[in-house]
Protein backbone atom coordinates (compact mmCIF):
# COMPACT_ATOMS: atom_id res chain seq x y z
CA UNK A 1 0.00 0.00 0.00
CA UNK A 2 1.54 3.50 -0.80
CA UNK A 3 2.23 5.76 1.88
CA UNK A 4 1.95 9.71 2.05
CA UNK A 5 5.27 10.71 3.80
CA UNK A 6 5.67 14.30 3.01
CA UNK A 7 8.61 16.55 2.87
CA UNK A 8 11.00 13.52 3.10
CA UNK A 9 10.30 12.46 6.26
CA UNK A 10 9.71 8.55 7.24
CA UNK A 11 6.97 6.54 9.35
CA UNK A 12 6.64 7.49 12.77
CA UNK A 13 8.95 4.71 15.20
CA UNK A 14 11.38 4.53 12.43
CA UNK A 15 14.92 3.79 13.60
CA UNK A 16 18.07 5.26 12.98
CA UNK A 17 20.95 4.49 14.16
CA UNK A 18 24.81 3.12 13.55
CA UNK A 19 26.27 -0.35 13.63
CA UNK A 20 29.80 -1.74 14.80
CA UNK A 21 30.97 -5.28 15.01
CA UNK A 22 32.58 -6.80 18.00
CA UNK A 23 35.95 -7.57 16.05
CA UNK A 24 36.30 -4.68 13.98
CA UNK A 25 36.02 -2.01 17.08
CA UNK A 26 36.61 -3.80 20.77
CA UNK A 27 40.08 -4.92 20.29
CA UNK A 28 42.21 -7.96 21.81
CA UNK A 29 39.86 -10.23 21.04
CA UNK A 30 42.35 -12.96 21.47
CA UNK A 31 40.24 -16.17 21.87
CA UNK A 32 39.20 -15.78 17.93
CA UNK A 33 40.00 -17.54 14.53
CA UNK A 34 40.84 -14.23 12.81
CA UNK A 35 43.27 -13.06 16.00
CA UNK A 36 45.39 -15.38 15.19
CA UNK A 37 45.29 -15.12 11.40
CA UNK A 38 46.05 -11.59 11.94
CA UNK A 39 49.01 -12.21 13.29
CA UNK A 40 50.43 -14.89 11.43
CA UNK A 41 53.88 -14.02 9.58
CA UNK A 42 52.69 -13.35 5.56
CA UNK A 43 49.37 -13.05 6.99
CA UNK A 44 46.09 -12.54 4.72
CA UNK A 45 45.57 -9.92 6.17
CA UNK A 46 47.06 -5.96 5.73
CA UNK A 47 47.59 -5.73 9.55
CA UNK A 48 46.30 -7.42 12.92
CA UNK A 49 43.28 -5.82 14.70
CA UNK A 50 45.29 -5.09 18.02
CA UNK A 51 43.27 -2.66 20.41
CA UNK A 52 40.92 -1.39 17.63
CA UNK A 53 38.96 1.30 18.27
CA UNK A 54 38.86 0.01 22.64
CA UNK A 55 35.23 -0.08 22.24
CA UNK A 56 35.40 -2.90 25.05
CA UNK A 57 36.24 -0.74 27.25
CA UNK A 58 34.88 2.82 26.18
CA UNK A 59 31.65 1.60 25.11
CA UNK A 60 30.04 4.02 27.72
CA UNK A 61 31.65 7.23 25.82
CA UNK A 62 30.69 5.71 22.44
CA UNK A 63 27.08 4.98 23.05
CA UNK A 64 26.89 8.43 25.07
CA UNK A 65 28.59 10.15 21.31
CA UNK A 66 25.75 8.23 19.56
CA UNK A 67 22.91 9.25 21.42
CA UNK A 68 24.25 13.11 21.47
CA UNK A 69 24.92 12.97 17.63
CA UNK A 70 20.94 12.27 17.52
CA UNK A 71 20.66 7.80 17.19
CA UNK A 72 18.12 6.19 18.72
CA UNK A 73 19.30 2.31 17.80
CA UNK A 74 22.81 1.05 18.02
CA UNK A 75 23.67 -2.31 16.10
CA UNK A 76 26.59 -4.02 17.92
CA UNK A 77 27.69 -7.81 17.63
CA UNK A 78 28.22 -9.72 21.40
CA UNK A 79 31.62 -11.95 20.66
CA UNK A 80 30.92 -16.01 20.69
CA UNK A 81 34.90 -16.35 21.15
CA UNK A 82 34.77 -14.32 24.37
CA UNK A 83 31.27 -15.90 25.63
CA UNK A 84 32.59 -19.25 24.64
CA UNK A 85 36.37 -19.35 24.20
CA UNK A 86 36.38 -22.95 24.75
CA UNK A 87 34.09 -25.42 24.11
CA UNK A 88 31.68 -25.28 26.56
CA UNK A 89 32.68 -23.07 28.51
CA UNK A 90 30.48 -19.76 28.88
CA UNK A 91 32.44 -16.72 30.28
CA UNK A 92 30.42 -14.91 33.29
CA UNK A 93 32.01 -12.23 32.96
CA UNK A 94 31.82 -11.89 28.91
CA UNK A 95 28.23 -12.36 29.37
CA UNK A 96 28.49 -9.85 32.19
CA UNK A 97 30.58 -7.36 30.32
CA UNK A 98 27.48 -7.40 27.58
CA UNK A 99 24.59 -7.69 29.85
CA UNK A 100 26.00 -4.08 31.06
CA UNK A 101 26.61 -2.44 27.83
CA UNK A 102 22.96 -3.69 26.89
CA UNK A 103 21.41 -2.04 29.55
CA UNK A 104 23.39 1.04 29.71
CA UNK A 105 21.58 1.14 25.74
CA UNK A 106 18.54 0.77 27.35
CA UNK A 107 19.02 3.70 30.17
CA UNK A 108 20.22 6.01 27.08
CA UNK A 109 16.81 5.35 25.43
CA UNK A 110 18.93 3.51 22.45
CA UNK A 111 17.15 0.41 21.25
CA UNK A 112 20.43 -2.14 20.89
CA UNK A 113 20.20 -4.69 17.61
CA UNK A 114 22.64 -7.37 19.38
CA UNK A 115 24.18 -9.78 16.23
CA UNK A 116 24.97 -13.05 17.83
CA UNK A 117 27.84 -13.76 14.72
CA UNK A 118 29.45 -11.52 12.80
CA UNK A 119 32.71 -13.48 10.80
CA UNK A 120 34.78 -14.10 13.79
CA UNK A 121 34.12 -17.10 15.79
CA UNK A 122 36.26 -19.39 18.87
CA UNK A 123 39.63 -20.35 17.26
CA UNK A 124 38.38 -23.89 18.84
CA UNK A 125 35.04 -23.91 16.17
CA UNK A 126 37.15 -23.18 13.21
CA UNK A 127 39.89 -25.20 14.03
CA UNK A 128 37.10 -27.75 13.64
CA UNK A 129 35.48 -27.39 10.60
CA UNK A 130 33.63 -24.33 11.37
CA UNK A 131 30.80 -23.45 9.27
CA UNK A 132 31.45 -26.41 6.98
CA UNK A 133 30.76 -29.23 9.65
CA UNK A 134 27.08 -29.73 10.53
CA UNK A 135 27.84 -30.06 14.19
CA UNK A 136 28.21 -26.12 13.94
CA UNK A 137 24.39 -26.03 13.63
CA UNK A 138 24.02 -27.58 17.18
CA UNK A 139 27.35 -25.86 18.59
CA UNK A 140 25.55 -22.38 17.68
CA UNK A 141 22.38 -22.91 18.80
CA UNK A 142 23.72 -24.01 22.32
CA UNK A 143 25.56 -20.98 21.93
CA UNK A 144 23.21 -18.53 21.20
CA UNK A 145 20.60 -20.32 23.93
CA UNK A 146 22.94 -19.24 26.62
CA UNK A 147 23.69 -16.10 25.47
CA UNK A 148 20.34 -15.34 25.14
CA UNK A 149 19.32 -16.44 28.44
CA UNK A 150 22.09 -14.39 29.52
CA UNK A 151 21.19 -11.08 27.89
CA UNK A 152 17.66 -11.84 26.11
CA UNK A 153 15.89 -9.64 28.32
CA UNK A 154 17.41 -6.17 27.51
CA UNK A 155 17.31 -6.81 23.27
CA UNK A 156 15.40 -4.68 21.00
CA UNK A 157 16.23 -6.84 18.06
CA UNK A 158 18.40 -9.66 17.67
CA UNK A 159 20.28 -10.73 14.07
CA UNK A 160 21.11 -14.40 14.78
CA UNK A 161 23.92 -14.20 11.74
CA UNK A 162 25.42 -11.34 9.89
CA UNK A 163 25.45 -11.94 6.24
CA UNK A 164 24.91 -15.53 6.12
CA UNK A 165 25.09 -15.58 2.40
CA UNK A 166 28.81 -14.20 2.28
CA UNK A 167 30.95 -17.42 2.06
CA UNK A 168 28.66 -18.26 -0.85
CA UNK A 169 29.46 -15.02 -2.64
CA UNK A 170 32.89 -14.99 -1.86
CA UNK A 171 32.90 -18.73 -2.99
CA UNK A 172 30.94 -17.77 -6.09
CA UNK A 173 33.54 -15.15 -6.75
CA UNK A 174 36.36 -17.16 -6.59
CA UNK A 175 34.95 -19.55 -8.61
CA UNK A 176 34.45 -17.38 -11.65
CA UNK A 177 37.69 -15.93 -11.11
CA UNK A 178 38.90 -19.44 -11.29
CA UNK A 179 40.84 -19.36 -8.58
CA UNK A 180 42.77 -16.31 -9.15
CA UNK A 181 42.60 -15.23 -5.53
CA UNK A 182 45.19 -13.88 -3.17
CA UNK A 183 45.38 -17.24 -1.48
CA UNK A 184 46.34 -20.49 -3.28
CA UNK A 185 45.18 -23.67 -1.50
CA UNK A 186 48.83 -24.57 -1.01
CA UNK A 187 49.21 -21.24 1.25
CA UNK A 188 45.54 -21.44 2.44
CA UNK A 189 46.96 -25.28 3.83
CA UNK A 190 50.06 -23.83 5.50
CA UNK A 191 48.19 -21.22 7.25
CA UNK A 192 45.45 -23.72 8.08
CA UNK A 193 48.62 -25.67 9.65
CA UNK A 194 50.03 -23.06 11.54
CA UNK A 195 46.77 -22.30 13.09
CA UNK A 196 46.89 -25.70 14.47
CA UNK A 197 44.09 -27.01 11.95
CA UNK A 198 44.02 -29.24 8.93
CA UNK A 199 43.56 -27.85 5.27
CA UNK A 200 40.30 -29.84 5.35
CA UNK A 201 39.34 -29.05 8.86
CA UNK A 202 40.34 -25.49 9.42
CA UNK A 203 37.10 -23.32 7.63
CA UNK A 204 37.14 -19.61 8.84
CA UNK A 205 33.76 -17.87 7.52
CA UNK A 206 34.75 -15.45 5.21
CA UNK A 207 37.34 -18.60 3.93
CA UNK A 208 35.71 -21.33 3.63
CA UNK A 209 33.79 -23.27 1.19
CA UNK A 210 31.02 -21.79 0.61
CA UNK A 211 28.81 -24.19 -1.10
CA UNK A 212 29.01 -26.61 2.26
CA UNK A 213 28.82 -23.89 4.49
CA UNK A 214 25.54 -22.57 3.27
CA UNK A 215 23.78 -25.44 4.07
CA UNK A 216 24.80 -25.29 7.57
CA UNK A 217 24.39 -21.56 8.14
CA UNK A 218 21.08 -21.46 6.96
CA UNK A 219 20.19 -24.46 9.54
CA UNK A 220 21.83 -22.97 12.38
CA UNK A 221 20.13 -19.65 11.84
CA UNK A 222 16.57 -21.54 11.96
CA UNK A 223 17.72 -23.42 14.98
CA UNK A 224 19.55 -19.84 16.81
CA UNK A 225 16.28 -18.53 16.20
CA UNK A 226 14.34 -21.32 18.11
CA UNK A 227 16.97 -21.23 20.57
CA UNK A 228 16.51 -17.50 20.97
CA UNK A 229 12.89 -17.75 21.64
CA UNK A 230 13.52 -20.94 23.71
CA UNK A 231 15.59 -18.36 25.84
CA UNK A 232 12.79 -16.15 26.33
CA UNK A 233 13.55 -13.08 23.86
CA UNK A 234 10.43 -11.55 22.84
CA UNK A 235 11.80 -8.87 21.08
CA UNK A 236 11.99 -9.48 16.79
CA UNK A 237 14.67 -12.13 15.70
CA UNK A 238 16.20 -12.92 11.77
CA UNK A 239 18.98 -13.02 10.23
CA UNK A 240 21.14 -10.03 8.18
CA UNK A 241 21.81 -10.40 4.36
CA UNK A 242 25.03 -8.95 1.86
CA UNK A 243 22.24 -7.95 -1.02
CA UNK A 244 23.82 -6.25 -4.44
CA UNK A 245 21.63 -4.62 -6.35
CA UNK A 246 22.34 -7.22 -9.28
CA UNK A 247 21.57 -5.60 -12.75
CA UNK A 248 21.35 -7.64 -15.92
CA UNK A 249 22.56 -5.32 -19.41
CA UNK A 250 20.97 -7.27 -22.71
CA UNK A 251 21.78 -10.61 -22.96
CA UNK A 252 22.88 -11.00 -19.72
CA UNK A 253 19.64 -11.92 -17.34
CA UNK A 254 20.38 -15.35 -17.58
CA UNK A 255 23.38 -15.29 -15.96
CA UNK A 256 22.50 -12.89 -13.42
CA UNK A 257 19.46 -14.58 -12.78
CA UNK A 258 21.35 -18.06 -11.96
CA UNK A 259 23.67 -16.21 -9.63
CA UNK A 260 21.24 -13.94 -7.73
CA UNK A 261 19.76 -17.12 -7.45
CA UNK A 262 23.16 -18.69 -5.67
CA UNK A 263 24.00 -15.72 -3.75
CA UNK A 264 21.10 -13.96 -2.55
CA UNK A 265 17.99 -15.90 -3.18
CA UNK A 266 17.96 -19.00 -1.74
CA UNK A 267 18.92 -17.22 1.88
CA UNK A 268 16.31 -14.75 0.99
CA UNK A 269 13.53 -17.57 0.91
CA UNK A 270 15.47 -19.59 3.89
CA UNK A 271 14.16 -16.07 5.98
CA UNK A 272 10.11 -16.76 5.30
CA UNK A 273 8.47 -16.50 8.53
CA UNK A 274 11.15 -14.82 10.50
CA UNK A 275 10.14 -11.59 12.73
CA UNK A 276 12.29 -9.46 10.03
CA UNK A 277 14.92 -9.29 7.35
CA UNK A 278 18.17 -7.83 8.07
CA UNK A 279 19.50 -5.26 4.40
CA UNK A 280 22.96 -4.60 3.98
CA UNK A 281 24.21 -3.16 0.76
CA UNK A 282 26.43 -1.31 -0.51
CA UNK A 283 26.97 -1.26 -4.14
CA UNK A 284 25.54 -3.12 -7.33
CA UNK A 285 27.10 -5.30 -10.11
CA UNK A 286 26.19 -5.87 -13.89
CA UNK A 287 25.97 -8.86 -15.61
CA UNK A 288 26.13 -9.31 -19.36
CA UNK A 289 26.05 -12.20 -21.82
CA UNK A 290 29.63 -13.38 -20.73
CA UNK A 291 29.31 -12.57 -17.06
CA UNK A 292 30.22 -10.33 -14.66
CA UNK A 293 31.07 -6.71 -16.13
CA UNK A 294 33.49 -4.17 -14.69
CA UNK A 295 31.85 -0.76 -13.56
CA UNK A 296 31.45 1.76 -16.24
CA UNK A 297 34.67 3.39 -17.18
CA UNK A 298 33.76 6.81 -15.39
CA UNK A 299 32.58 5.52 -12.25
CA UNK A 300 33.17 6.69 -9.09
CA UNK A 301 34.68 4.15 -6.98
CA UNK A 302 34.82 3.64 -3.30
CA UNK A 303 37.92 3.05 -0.96
CA UNK A 304 37.39 -0.74 -1.60
CA UNK A 305 37.53 -0.80 -5.36
CA UNK A 306 33.87 -1.20 -6.04
CA UNK A 307 31.19 1.38 -8.11
CA UNK A 308 29.93 4.51 -5.83
CA UNK A 309 25.86 3.06 -6.21
CA UNK A 310 23.60 4.26 -3.74
CA UNK A 311 20.69 3.43 -5.29
CA UNK A 312 21.44 0.05 -4.39
CA UNK A 313 19.58 0.69 -1.49
CA UNK A 314 16.27 0.90 -3.10
CA UNK A 315 16.47 -1.71 -4.90
CA UNK A 316 17.64 -4.49 -3.18
CA UNK A 317 15.04 -3.17 -0.01
CA UNK A 318 12.19 -3.98 -2.46
CA UNK A 319 13.69 -7.39 -3.86
CA UNK A 320 14.40 -8.47 0.18
CA UNK A 321 10.81 -7.47 1.03
CA UNK A 322 9.18 -9.34 -2.02
CA UNK A 323 11.14 -12.32 -1.54
CA UNK A 324 11.03 -13.12 2.21
CA UNK A 325 7.59 -11.86 2.64
CA UNK A 326 9.28 -10.31 5.90
CA UNK A 327 9.71 -6.55 7.03
CA UNK A 328 13.06 -5.11 6.24
CA UNK A 329 15.71 -3.12 8.87
CA UNK A 330 18.50 -2.02 6.92
CA UNK A 331 21.20 -3.42 8.97
CA UNK A 332 24.12 -2.41 6.94
CA UNK A 333 24.36 0.75 4.74
CA UNK A 334 27.45 3.02 3.84
CA UNK A 335 30.88 3.75 2.49
CA UNK A 336 34.62 3.42 2.68
CA UNK A 337 35.90 6.84 1.88
CA UNK A 338 38.64 9.97 3.33
CA UNK A 339 36.30 12.40 1.67
CA UNK A 340 33.48 12.79 4.18
CA UNK A 341 31.62 14.49 1.93
CA UNK A 342 31.19 11.79 -0.47
CA UNK A 343 29.98 9.73 2.41
CA UNK A 344 27.14 12.78 2.90
CA UNK A 345 26.19 12.59 -0.44
CA UNK A 346 26.13 8.63 -0.36
CA UNK A 347 23.65 8.60 2.44
CA UNK A 348 21.93 11.45 0.87
CA UNK A 349 21.21 9.23 -2.44
CA UNK A 350 20.74 5.93 -0.74
CA UNK A 351 17.59 7.71 1.71
CA UNK A 352 16.23 8.87 -1.09
CA UNK A 353 15.60 5.64 -3.03
CA UNK A 354 15.15 4.31 0.71
CA UNK A 355 12.34 6.77 0.80
CA UNK A 356 10.72 6.35 -2.45
CA UNK A 357 10.40 1.97 -1.20
CA UNK A 358 8.39 3.01 1.75
CA UNK A 359 6.26 5.44 -0.06
CA UNK A 360 5.66 2.59 -2.55
CA UNK A 361 4.80 0.35 0.45
CA UNK A 362 7.79 -1.63 1.30
CA UNK A 363 7.62 -1.88 4.76
CA UNK A 364 11.16 -0.97 6.52
CA UNK A 365 11.48 -0.43 10.53
CA UNK A 366 15.03 1.56 10.63
CA UNK A 367 18.33 2.74 8.62
CA UNK A 368 21.41 1.78 10.55
CA UNK A 369 24.70 3.31 9.47
CA UNK A 370 27.68 1.04 8.47
CA UNK A 371 29.86 2.50 10.82
CA UNK A 372 29.67 4.51 13.89
CA UNK A 373 33.56 4.37 14.24
CA UNK A 374 36.23 4.20 11.84
CA UNK A 375 37.36 0.35 12.08
CA UNK A 376 38.77 -3.11 11.04
CA UNK A 377 37.79 -3.90 7.76
CA UNK A 378 38.90 -7.54 8.03
CA UNK A 379 41.52 -8.34 5.44
CA UNK A 380 42.04 -4.27 4.61
CA UNK A 381 43.07 -3.58 7.92
CA UNK A 382 42.29 -0.17 9.50
CA UNK A 383 42.79 2.10 5.73
CA UNK A 384 38.97 2.31 4.68
CA UNK A 385 37.03 4.44 6.15
CA UNK A 386 33.59 3.88 7.15
CA UNK A 387 33.15 5.87 10.01
CA UNK A 388 30.64 8.85 11.11
CA UNK A 389 33.60 9.29 13.59
CA UNK A 390 37.01 9.09 13.26
CA UNK A 391 38.85 7.63 15.60
CA UNK A 392 42.69 8.57 16.55
CA UNK A 393 43.81 4.82 17.37
CA UNK A 394 47.28 6.03 19.16
CA UNK A 395 45.07 8.17 22.01
CA UNK A 396 41.88 6.77 20.60
CA UNK A 397 40.38 10.20 21.10
CA UNK A 398 36.68 10.07 18.64
CA UNK A 399 36.44 13.05 16.23
CA UNK A 400 32.51 13.16 14.94
CA UNK A 401 32.51 13.84 11.26
CA UNK A 402 30.51 16.42 9.32
CA UNK A 403 28.95 13.02 8.01
CA UNK A 404 27.96 11.89 11.88
CA UNK A 405 26.39 15.50 12.59
CA UNK A 406 24.36 15.37 9.17
CA UNK A 407 23.06 11.81 9.67
CA UNK A 408 22.32 12.80 13.20
CA UNK A 409 20.28 15.75 12.53
CA UNK A 410 18.12 13.74 9.78
CA UNK A 411 17.28 10.65 12.66
CA UNK A 412 16.47 13.53 15.21
CA UNK A 413 14.01 14.97 12.12
CA UNK A 414 12.98 11.95 11.53
CA UNK A 415 13.49 13.53 7.78
CA UNK A 416 16.24 14.77 5.35
CA UNK A 417 16.69 18.15 4.03
C1 LIG B 1 30.23 -6.28 6.94
C2 LIG B 1 31.07 -5.36 7.78
C3 LIG B 1 32.04 -4.60 6.89
C4 LIG B 1 31.23 -3.77 5.93
C5 LIG B 1 32.05 -2.85 5.02
C6 LIG B 1 29.77 -5.67 5.64
O1 LIG B 1 29.85 -6.63 4.65
O2 LIG B 1 29.16 -6.80 7.70
O3 LIG B 1 31.71 -6.10 8.76
O4 LIG B 1 32.93 -3.83 7.61
O5 LIG B 1 30.48 -4.63 5.11
O6 LIG B 1 32.82 -3.55 4.10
Amino acid sequence: MKRDLPNRSFPDGFLWGTATAAHQVEGGNVASDLWLMENLPQSLFAEPSGDACDHYHLYPHDLALLKGLGFGAYRFSIEWARIEPEEGFYSRAALDHYRRMIAQCRALGIVPIVTFHHFTAPLWFTRDGGWTTPKSVSRFARYCETAGRAVGDLILYACTINEANVPMMITAQREADRGARRESPERFAKIARRCGGEAGHWAPFLHCDGRVASLHLIAAHRKGYEALKSAGLTCPVGITLALLDMQAELGGEAIRDAAEHLIQGQFLESTRGDDFVGVQTYTRIRFGPNGHLPPPKDAERTQMGYEFYPEALDATVRTAARVSGCPVLVTENGIGTEDDSRRIAYAKRALEGLHAAIADGVDVRGYIHWSLLDNYEWLEGYRPKFGLVAVDRTTQARRPKSSGYWLGEVARNNAFI
